[in-house]
């Protein structure tokens, strides 16, 4: 599956100096680029959406505002393409407030749990509204799962999955992604992500998504969490998905610009691996390549 960023206020598509090849894409070039990797043969399009800096708000309401970035371009996408992919969108604040963390904060300047998930499944709706097929709470907050399905279900959406970013650790891999959605963050998220250390909670979390119905549960990142993977894949009823991340992909691009290492052979063994450990599918950058490398 395919991660894609598109950004409002820009003319033409701009490149991610830290991932080589990966670009914020405008609404048209979005479409385009969508159509190429569905012919290439990519498993679905995880859609992220990345506002005009004026447009971020301590309620990340650029989000949920159906003329917001995200938004237009998920219609966009679903117009276009209808079911020849799966169309997947980030359910998520962090790339719409102004402080860049995933929820939104209290008095004290905390991330606010409870107050973070009428947001989100406002998101949610939102995003099912624009013609997502798959919303996908990244932000870890607790309940996350169990609230976003019950908003969908009372707004109609009963058809409308959910991928849980169960296992996300709170890791330096995310490194380059904060550049592809120009993140307004400073700090960590470690009061919302996941301990690296700790593969016990991070099973509990997977428990946690599963009993408030998440139709698939990914751990993220890929590589360095492939012991939690076959651990989550072990006792999953629902298909385990992992997230090949920007840092992950970002090293092996860096590598090979050097003739280190073979971009191709490196990024084919790495995929090869995430799927040993048991995942059902894989988001990384590499897909649409990916796909024409294994076809
Ligand atoms: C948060 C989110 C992040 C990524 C996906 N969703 C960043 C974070 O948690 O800090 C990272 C993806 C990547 O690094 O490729 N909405």
């Amino acid at each position: 599956m395919l991660p894609m960023f598109v950004a409002d206020g820009i003319d033409e598509p701009k490149g991610i100096s830290s991932m080589p090849g990966v670009v914020q894409h405008t609404r048209d070039s979005l479409r385009s680029a969508a159509a190429d990797a569905v012919a290439a043969g990519v498993g679905g399009l995880m859609v992220f959406g990345v506002p005009r800096e004026q447009d971020k708000d301590p309620a990340g309401s650029a989000g949920t505002d159906s003329d917001g970035i995200l938004n237009l371009a998920l219609r966009d996408l679903a117009k276009d393409l209808g079911d020849a992919t799966v169309l997947m969108a980030d359910t998520c604040l962090d790339e719409f407030t102004d402080h860049g963390h995933c929820g939104v904060l209290d008095e004290r300047g905390r991330v606010d749990n409870d107050a973070t998930l009428h947001r989100y499944v406002d998101l949610a709706v939102a995003q099912a509204e624009s013609g997502a097929h798959v919303v996908s709470p990244s932000g870890m907050m607790d309940g996350q799962v169990g609230a976003i399905r019950d908003g969908l279900d009372e707004a109609g959406y009963s058809d409308v999955a959910i991928l849980a970013y169960a296992a996300k650790f709170a890791s330096a891999f995310y490194g380059p992604f904060r550049e592809a959605v120009a993140s307004s963050l400073s700090g960590d998220r470690r009061t919302y992500q996941q301990e690296p250390g700790n593969a016990r909670e991070a099973l509990r979390e997977v428990q946690l998504d599963l009993d408030e119905g998440a139709d698939i549960v990914m751990v993220k990142p890929a590589l360095g969490y492939l012991d939690v993977l076959a651990a989550a894949a072990e006792i999953s009823p629902v298909p385990v998905a992992a997230y090949q991340v920007s840092g992950e992909y970002a090293m092996i691009c860096a590598a090979a610009a050097n003739n280190w290492i073979d971009e191709r052979a490196a990024a084919l063994e790495s995929l090869t691996s995430i799927r040993r450990a048991g995942a059902d599918f894989v988001l990384t950058y590499w897909a649409a390549e990916a796909a024409g490398w294994l076809a």
